[in-house]
């Protein structure tokens, strides 16, 4: 499963760059909004720390608008992925861009009905927000596991993004059903590393270590 990065901060991208783990980058409206920054050049930063598959997403509404901003922010790098709500107008979008070859991201997907309109319209990438279903009681997880078999199904070439991801265990949840990504905050992505009996036996090893060398001094 490829890990993305669910954020616009560059401080959390550059260290997780570090790591060599992070494949793309998903943003949105409210993640730019927190960064204060203009969206095409806080995207145009993320470019220079990321090489991978980077979402922009539009905040017009309408179909035609939508199509024109997603042609301005396609051309702002070779790996910008634009990203469009899961609405009527969206959708008309994203088939119309696709038809031009500019790679969509069709966001807030909810329901596999809505997640086969995405494939059916040519999304390069469908974005299910898991989650934000926990949020209301359902089981967010669910919702990932129709897409991937209703894709399945029909050979659809949209890839499954596993969004909203709160947890190390939805990640692992996502990865186990298939998902073709997962998009998690820094702090979700920092959490996965951390296991009590890691620690534990590091730090064994290393005492052990130091007490043998240190006796033969
Ligand atoms: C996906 O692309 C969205 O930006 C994101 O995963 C939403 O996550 P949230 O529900 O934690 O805000």
């Amino acid at each position: 499963m490829k890990i993305f990065l669910d954020t616009a901060n560059l401080d959390e991208l550059k260290k997780a760059a570090s790591w060599g783990i992070v494949d793309g980058v998903t943003t949105n409206p409210s993640l730019i909004a927190k960064e204060g920054v203009a969206i095409e050049e806080q995207i145009a930063r993320i470019c220079d720390i990321i090489d991978g598959d980077i979402s922009a997403e539009v905040v017009a509404t309408e179909a035609k608008a939508m199509v024109e901003e997603g042609t301005k922010l396609a051309k702002i790098h070779k790996n910008i992925v634009v990203k469009l709500p899961l609405t009527r107008d969206g959708i008309q979008a994203c088939s119309a861009l696709s038809k031009e070859g500019i790679r969509t991201n069709v966001t807030l997907c909810f329901s596999p009905a809505q997640a086969l309109l995405a494939a059916k319209a040519g999304a390069y990438i469908v974005s299910p927000f898991v989650g934000r279903l926990d949020d209301i009681a359902q089981l967010g997880m669910e919702l990932i596991e129709s897409i991937c078999t209703i894709y399945g199904n029909y050979g659809y070439q949209t890839q499954v993004l596993a969004a909203s991801l709160r947890s190390p265990l939805h990640v692992a949840q996502a990865a186990e059903i298939g998902a073709d990504i997962g998009t998690l905050p820094f702090k979700t992505l920092d959490m996965m590393f951390n296991h009590p009996l890691t620690d534990k036996g590091l730090e064994i090893f290393l005492k052990d270590y130091a007490k043998a060398f240190a006796e033969k001094k």
